[in-house]
């Protein structure tokens, strides 16, 4: 065991500073991560020690872990094919399921094509390090997920960021570079996870054509969520066909694993051939990749979730704003609740989790200092029920610790 007041090196010192703060968290019985969890994660989850309670940190916005259609395509991927594909795509990992999982993405996302990644986190880094390189120049949000910044880390790229959404800061960055590089790439997510708020697709996207770049939308938490059909972003807007790199994951929404790039015929071929984690990285099992395909199936036959899971944000914001707490600008089934100071935000999950309800404290370095929060997510299986029990934990926590 480590003491954390001998520091030998630079890694002794890290380990130290960690398991000091992890410590301190237990002791003021503030700790709250690698919770586990037993069973299928629906609108309510049974915890290990088998407490029942709402699920309100999800991202399985529909529902769909354990729809049993899905499980039943999975069932039968692992009679046909087993449970691992045995390579990479490029060489021997390739399936008849993976190709139909690309044609059913590409249909969904309105695109020629699609090629799939063992994550969303790896598609980031595959788009940007296939794409762009040294004399490139990548301008992101400055709220873009970890991914996107360590994709432009790895590619070799020049990278900026760009005030959340401030689209007059895109423009002077773009005004100042455009011309200079060969590429500029433009990211941003689609819907922010922090904060729950939509990029402004119709401004970027003029922006992007007044100056020559292109676009890129990171779609994990609008796949399925956003539009009146959960289509995405594009959908949203009345946009279709404005995004040129379009990004979604299989883990959210999707109850699976995975990533995906939708675009061009030539573009995805080029990132089949060309890009290292399709090259170097082993292939989605088929077990996942069949879920993948009936998940899709599912949310355009069941267009119920996507009408449910609005109606419940609707519901559950407004019961939030009326008690008084911050929802910051979040107009999604990602929902913020800030608290502004940690300690506070630690102590309000701790009485909404003895009451019965699943959270997330998001603290720094996640958030700057003073946006300390609690991060709740709404699924559309959520009954009125829940919500309700959710609302009135809220107003009772938050009442005990002079928060509203
Ligand atoms: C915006 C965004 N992009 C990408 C990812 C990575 O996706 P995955 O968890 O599928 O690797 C996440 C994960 O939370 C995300 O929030």
């Amino acid at each position: 065991m480590l003491d954390a007041t001998i520091v030998r090196d630079g890694i002794d010192a890290r380990l130290g500073e960690f398991i000091a703060r992890r410590e301190a968290m237990k002791a003021a019985n503030r700790y709250f991560y690698l919770q586990p969890t037993v069973g299928r994660t629906n609108h309510r989850v049974e915890m290990k020690d088998g407490r029942d309670m709402v699920q309100l940190a999800s991202y399985s916005y529909l529902g769909l872990i354990g729809h049993p259609r899905i499980e039943q395509a999975a069932h039968e991927a692992i009679d046909a094919y087993g449970t691992g594909a045995g390579g990479v795509r490029l060489l021997t990992g390739t399936t008849d399921l993976h190709e139909r999982l690309e044609e059913r993405i590409a249909a969904f996302a309105k695109r020629e094509d699609a090629c799939v990644y063992s994550s969303g986190y790896v598609t980031n880094v595959a788009i940007i390090t296939g794409l762009t390189g040294p004399g490139d120049l990548v301008l992101m949000d400055k709220l873009d997920h970890a991914s996107i910044v360590d994709g432009c880390l790895l590619s070799g790229a020049k990278w900026h960021t760009y005030r959340h959404n401030d689209m007059s800061h895109l423009e002077k960055l773009l005004a100042k570079n455009a011309g200079e590089y060969s590429t500029i790439l433009v990211v941003a997510d689609s819907v922010f996870s922090m904060d729950g708020d939509v990029m402004d697709l119709p401004t970027t996207k003029a922006l992007c054509e007044r100056y020559g770049a292109r676009l890129m939308v990171d779609e994990a938490h609008s796949v399925g969520s956003l539009g009146a059909t959960g289509h995405g972003i594009e959908e949203h807007f009345d946009m279709v066909g404005s995004i040129d790199l379009k990004m979604g994951t299989l883990s959210k929404s999707i109850p699976s694993v995975g990533g995906y790039l939708a675009g061009s015929r030539d573009l995805i071929d080029f990132q089949r051939h060309m890009s290292r984690p399709f090259i170097f990285s082993a292939a989605l099992p088929p077990a996942q990749t069949a879920a993948a395909i009936a998940a899709f199936d599912v949310i355009e036959d069941e267009p119920w979730r996507v009408q449910q899971l609005h109606e419940n944000c609707r519901t559950y914001t407004a019961g939030l704003k009326a008690q008084g707490w911050d929802t910051m600008d979040s107009t999604t089934c990602v929902v913020p609740v800030l608290v502004g100071d940690e300690a506070k935000t630690m102590d309000l999950t701790r009485m909404l989790f003895d009451r019965g309800i699943f959270v997330c404290p998001i603290v720094h370095p996640a958030v700057p200092r003073g946006m300390d929060r609690l991060r709740t997510c709404l699924m559309a299986t959520h009954t009125a029920e829940d919500i309700t029990q959710a609302l009135a934990a809220f107003a009772e926590a938050g009442a005990a610790l002079g928060l509203i």
